[in-house]
């Protein structure tokens, strides 16, 4: 799979998968400045929380390449405008910031652009160890609650390589596991608007040679009532002090009907999703999409031509319905209160 690393720097151009084009073809995009960056994460070029965050180094970088000198104000203007690309996603944030900090006292913008790349690499480097560090918390815990030779799991979106860099978070728990040839069968949701289930975590789970069956998001109900899914595993984009998750819309759907059949639901995120200056889900600002999404697939018409969409891309999942969220440190339980904790 490293031939399609989502995300890659080479000769000062920064070069994405494009996501959009998967599975059919594994095209890429080059961003040569801060400005194609921001279209590239807007237009999801590249998605997947982790994987936005990790572009948004490259884009800074990018941006010290193109400045005579380093001008704070510009800089703070030029950051605000890449993080506003896909607001709900807090990593963005997270990495603008850990840039600005890292070139605080820089003068030189090559200096800037150099220790910028350094630590890109260096994100996507530590994640994977970080992934398998939070992925097995999660195993255990499963193994704990639930002793089986082989588990059948669900999964929300797509939170692998392609969202990562990595093995992931959610998908990461499942390549531990399967590593482990403790999976009988992942369910993969669909994932409407976008498809991010059927064309990139189908796609993944393929490669990686993990049995599996792709599923529209309304069958979920059916598949616990029927006892078959031993655990729910998904990503986050944030996560609010309390343990409020935003993620992919229709997270917190699985979360109550998984509630319902006491099945577990676990959420794998890294420290940079975490965003414990939000006390609760109430304060994450949900990112819309275009209409367009689904009332259309792909550029032919499927609703009437009068008719209007609304698209909100991520939904918050209720903390008290989660029953562990892993990070690369530990797995919490509720009552949650990241500020005291991590
Ligand atoms: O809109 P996307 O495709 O960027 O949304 C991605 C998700 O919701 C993922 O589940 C989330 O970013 C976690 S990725 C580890």
């Amino acid at each position: 799979m490293n031939n399609f690393l989502p995300i890659q720097f080479k000769e000062d151009v920064l070069i994405l998968l494009d996501q959009r084009k998967l599975p059919g073809e594994e095209l890429f995009v080059e961003c040569k400045d801060l400005n194609d960056t921001h279209h590239a994460i807007k237009d999801m070029v590249v998605r997947g929380a982790p994987c936005i965050g990790f572009t948004a180094i490259f884009g800074m970088a990018l941006l010290f390449k193109e400045l005579s000198q380093m001008n704070n104000e510009l800089i703070q203007e030029k950051a605000n405008y890449l993080v506003s690309a896909r607001p709900t996603a807090v990593n963005l944030k997270f990495e603008v910031e850990q840039v600005i900090a890292l070139v605080k006292d820089i003068t030189d913008t090559s200096e800037a652009f150099v220790k910028t790349v350094e630590y890109g690499y260096l994100q996507i480097q530590n994640s994977e160890r970080n992934n398998r560090t939070m992925s097995q918390f999660v195993f255990d815990d499963l193994k704990s609650r639930k002793p089986k030779e082989k588990y059948n799991i669900l999964t929300h979106c797509n939170t692998g390589f392609l969202a990562c860099g990595s093995i992931g978070t959610a998908l990461g728990v499942i390549q531990v596991m399967h590593e482990k040839n403790a999976i009988e069968c992942v369910y993969a949701d669909e994932t409407r608007p976008y498809l991010q289930g059927s064309r990139l975590t189908a796609y993944e789970l393929d490669k990686l040679g993990v049995n599996h069956r792709v599923v529209v998001e309304g069958a979920a109900s059916f598949l616990m009532r029927n006892k078959m899914i031993d655990a729910i595993v998904v990503g986050a984009d944030r996560i609010a002090n309390n343990g409020d998750t935003a993620n992919k819309v229709g997270t917190s759907n699985l979360s109550i009907i998984a509630k319902n059949y006491g099945v577990p639901f676990y959420v794998i995120a890294p420290q940079s999703s975490f965003d414990t200056a939000s006390s609760n889900g109430d304060e994450i600002d949900i990112e819309l999409r275009p209409e367009s999404e689904i009332l259309c697939y792909k550029e032919h018409r499927i609703a009437p031509v009068n008719s209007k969409a609304y698209n909100p891309s991520f939904d918050i999942t209720d903390a008290s319905f989660i029953t562990g969220i892993s990070n690369e440190k530990s797995i919490y339980h509720y009552p949650y209160n990241f500020k005291e904790t991590i």
